[in-house]
């Protein structure tokens, strides 16, 4: 893609403003600052970090964290998380108290060529939401170029993602980079046949994503809550199980959609049912449309996951998003479990590329112990759903200017 990466960049003695996605989960005690669960996101900046350091600039990061709305809001501060970037770095990382004003100026003054500095939470101030020009100046007036390395935020039309791109010479960071790659190949120009795997419990969320999909892939695959709707779509009963029920006419579309586009959709076979959604409830496998009026389908059975991996076998490239069944609770993570594993074979013996992100997906391959086997997981949630449904995502049209 057409957009300038850091190896095109001049780096020495530059202030290079980062934007990154340091929106992680933090775990707090009453009373402290608060410790970073996972820090995925973190280290997955580190990439840009060294580059910018080696190539002698000032590295000036930029993010948001949670939604305080334009306001302060103590505990949604970028501090405790500065301190644990120190750890990932192994260096020292300097926090400002304000992302913008004398107070980030004063900060962005002190900086040698090298040096480390996270402003305070971007959100903080009402123009990053409302991409406001004014805001997006003062964020610049500390920069000479720009970086964005936060995919996972770039669905988001802000100052930091958007306006301050069209401010300074802007540049793809490493991780977006290999992640806007790894799309490229998963969706973009893949290795044909191309399957999808979506799974989750809603068909209204992933409606606009269906529908692209279809006219996208060689081979669908439908799971999850969502594939109850498409079965009830095609008059088979669904017991006491999550089904959109007023979304049948719509699941008809999409098959209908699916069939003028040559994409093969699959649909269960069979499936795991049980009374109660429990830990180690008594489940049984059933064929599709036989059930009682008081069991609820918790995953798929095991004829449709044997069809799946066939597909997948079948396939040059695969993209996955959402699990195929309550894949927290055992025994119902046994669909999406062996799914995963199997696409992970597939990628180890160089036969696919496997490609999945959003939302509950990484937990899901996380339970199936996968995450680094697949060829690429991302860690962005609603950009890399925007971006599976074919939308531009801001964030990235801005680069590509
Ligand atoms: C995410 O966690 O998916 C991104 O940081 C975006 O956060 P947002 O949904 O609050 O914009």
């Amino acid at each position: 893609m057409a957009f300038q990466t850091l190896d095109q960049a001049d780096l020495q003695g530059k202030r290079a403003l980062v934007r990154v996605d340091f929106n992680v989960p933090l775990s707090r005690e009453e009373g402290e600052d608060g410790k970073v669960s996972d820090d995925t996101r973190l280290r997955a900046a580190i990439p840009t970090i060294d580059k910018l350091r080696k190539g002698g600039a000032k590295v000036i990061l930029l993010s948001h964290f949670d939604r305080p709305k334009g306001k302060v809001v103590p505990r949604m501060s970028l501090k405790p998380i500065a301190a644990a970037l120190e750890t990932v770095l192994g260096l020292p990382v300097a926090f400002a108290s304000d992302c913008i004003g004398p107070v980030a100026r004063a900060a962005v003054g002190a900086m040698q060529p090298g040096d480390v500095l996270l402003l305070e939470n971007l959100r903080f101030h009402p123009g990053e939401e409302a991409n406001d020009p004014k805001f997006a100046d003062a964020l610049a007036a500390n920069g000479d170029i720009y970086v964005n390395d936060a995919f996972s935020t770039a669905h988001r039309a802000h100052a930091s993602t958007e306006a301050l791109a069209r401010r300074l010479p802007a540049y793809a960071g490493e991780q977006m980079r290999l992640e806007l790659d790894a799309l490229d190949r998963a969706l973009g120009h893949p290795e044909r046949p191309v399957m999808g795997i979506v799974g989750g419990s809603k068909v209204s969320t992933k409606l606009d994503l269906l529908r692209h999909l279809v006219t996208k892939l060689d081979k669908l695959a439908i799971g999850g809550g969502m594939a109850n709707t498409f079965l009830y779509a095609q008059g088979h009963d669904v017991g006491a199980s999550y089904c959109e029920k007023d979304l049948a006419e719509t699941a008809r579309d999409v098959i209908r959609l699916a069939g003028q586009n040559n994409c093969k959709l699959f649909l269960p076979l069979d499936i795991v049912v049980a009374e109660k959604m429990a830990p180690g409830a008594p489940a049984r496998v059933r064929d599709v449309g036989s059930i009682d009026e008081d069991e609820r389908i918790l995953d798929a059975g095991p004829e449709t996951i044997e069809r799946l991996c066939r597909a997948m076998a079948n396939s040059k490239t695969l993209i996955w998003n959402g699990p195929l069944g309550v894949f927290e609770m055992k025994p119902f993570d046994r669909g999406t479990v062996e799914a995963a594993r199997y696409a992970a074979r597939l990628v180890r013996e160089g036969k696919l590329v496997a490609v999945a992100g959003g939302g509950d997906t990484v937990a899901a391959l996380n339970v199936a112990g996968v995450v680094d086997d697949f060829t690429f997981v991302s860690t962005a949630g609603g950009a890399f759903l925007e971006w599976m449904e074919g939308k531009t995502l801001p964030g990235v049209a801005a680069l590509l200017n």
